[in-house]
């Protein structure tokens, strides 16, 4: 009699099907469309009383729920940002699934800490931030956008009502999002203009902030993006951290899909003064190769993160002790173990094949963006961190961009740029080669 449970021999077997059905989706995945065509919502049977094959399931699964929705691993899948994800991050999750990893407290895990402590070193250590630095592995950049401003409010901030903070149109709606979940006024975060590359301009914070202060508000929040969605445009990093310095301000920076480009020489370049901030969102289930879900959030003042999400409660006694627990670093008390996945594929791959991945994605835009030109493309925002955006007066982006998805083949994506809609690619995922690029370009032509 097994309760909620089958022989060992028949759970043997239903892992090497469902591991061989992995790998034929990987084999296969060039052939299948990067998204699904929309269909009418599943139909779903009702919950069963009694037992059914679980091989059906599996089946049912793989044919029939998951083809739904978009791949964000298939080589073509140039939309927004992808999550071109690797088979040992896969293993690593069902490893710690497997053992129900508790990465919550040193008690519940203690080894999965140490990793994740570990790993996110690493990651502090890539950006160039200083060893002090804390951090903690979430689900993504929105939860680590929330996390970070929860830490940053708990440093600066007094009155919710009163605080301000600066952003451009171009940052990303996690900001926004934050801002609203944390309860400051949706009226004081201040969406300022780009300039023409996309970019942050220091002199309009200047003159908002000192608006703002005219006005009894108060500025904390200063808001950089290192690799913004729609183009890739870094905001002027080192420019932002003097004036957060000058003017006592959080110097928070979204790096959420750009910051690992600081593993290249290239990157490093673009990406400088991202080292200086007071907090810093990564996700490795972006530019790291790794599935959902794993964003990384770093705060450069040590203890704040603790301080902001402590949490006791008698029931906790029995955990409680003198290492870290990573339930005070974040919003999540009971939390599965992001590092593994991480940890495994780094160190199977080496860094220098991540390295060499990103650098990839970099020559990969720059090579749209050549193809296009000479295709007679207006680029509307040249290659950066991988993104390439394009039009062309006499062609219909949106109308384009649904037919080639809907054809299967590729699925670029769109965005608003000056009050135009433009065509975009994003191009990180290192499976995609130069020829996928070409065909793409030449099928957009038709
Ligand atoms: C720059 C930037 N910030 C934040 C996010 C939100 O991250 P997530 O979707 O992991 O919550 C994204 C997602 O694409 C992003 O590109």
């Amino acid at each position: 009699m097994f309760v909620l449970d089958l022989p060992p021999d028949e759970l043997r077997a239903l892992g090497h099907y469902v591991w061989d059905r992995l790998v034929d989706r990987w084999e296969d995945l060039d052939v299948q469309p990067p998204i699904a065509p929309l269909q009418p919502p599943l139909e779903l049977p009702p919950c069963p009383a009694g037992p059914t094959d679980p091989k059906q399931g599996v089946d049912f699964l793989f044919d029939t729920v998951l083809p739904r929705g978009q791949h964000a691993d298939h080589p073509r899948f140039f939309a927004r940002i992808g999550s071109p994800s690797n088979p040992i991050s896969v293993l690593a999750d069902l490893i710690g699934t497997g053992h129900n990893t508790f990465a919550g407290s040193w008690t519940g895990g203690a080894g999965a800490t140490a990793l994740e402590l570990t790993v996110v070193d690493w990651l502090r250590g890539w950006m160039g931030m200083p060893p002090e630095t804390e951090g903690i592995l979430v689900s993504g950049g929105s939860v680590g956008t929330l996390t970070a401003l929860a830490a940053a409010a708990h440093a600066k901030v007094d009155d919710r009502d009163q605080a301000t903070g600066y952003v451009q149109e171009h940052t990303h709606a996690a900001v926004g999002k934050a801002w609203r979940i944390l309860g400051f006024n949706p009226a004081n975060l201040r969406v300022l203009k780009a300039d023409p590359a996309h970019r942050l301009q220091p002199a309009a914070i200047d003159a908002a902030i000192h608006i703002d202060r005219q006005a009894g508000l108060q500025p904390f929040l200063l808001v950089g993006t290192a690799g913004t969605t729609s183009t890739g445009s870094v905001d002027p990093l080192h420019d932002l951290a003097d004036q957060a310095r000058q003017e006592d301000l959080w110097f928070h920076v979204d790096g959420a899909y750009g910051a690992p480009a600081r593993l290249t020489p290239r990157g490093e370049e673009l990406l400088s003064g991202i080292e200086r901030a007071d907090s810093l969102v990564l996700d490795p289930h972006k530019w790291l190769f790794q599935p959902y879900e794993i964003g990384c959030v770093l705060v450069n003042h040590p203890g704040l993160l603790q301080h902001t999400f402590t949490l006791d409660g008698a029931y906790l006694r029995d955990t409680t002790n003198d290492h870290v627990q990573m339930r005070e670093r974040g919003p999540q008390l009971t939390r599965s173990s992001r590092a593994l996945k991480l940890w495994l594929s780094l160190t199977t791959f080496g860094l220098d094949a991540f390295r060499d991945a990103i650098a990839h994605g970099i020559e990969l835009a720059e090579h749209a963006e050549a193809t296009l030109r000479s295709a007679d493309w207006e680029i509307v925002s040249p290659a950066s961190l991988g993104v390439v955006t394009f039009h062309r007066p006499d062609v219909d982006s949106d109308a384009m961009v649904r037919r080639i998805t809907a054809s299967g083949y590729a699925a670029p994506s769109t965005t608003i740029l000056e009050g135009r809609t433009v065509a975009r690619l994003c191009t990180i995922n290192p499976r995609t080669t130069k020829r996928d690029i070409e065909r793409t370009v030449e099928r957009l032509e038709k």
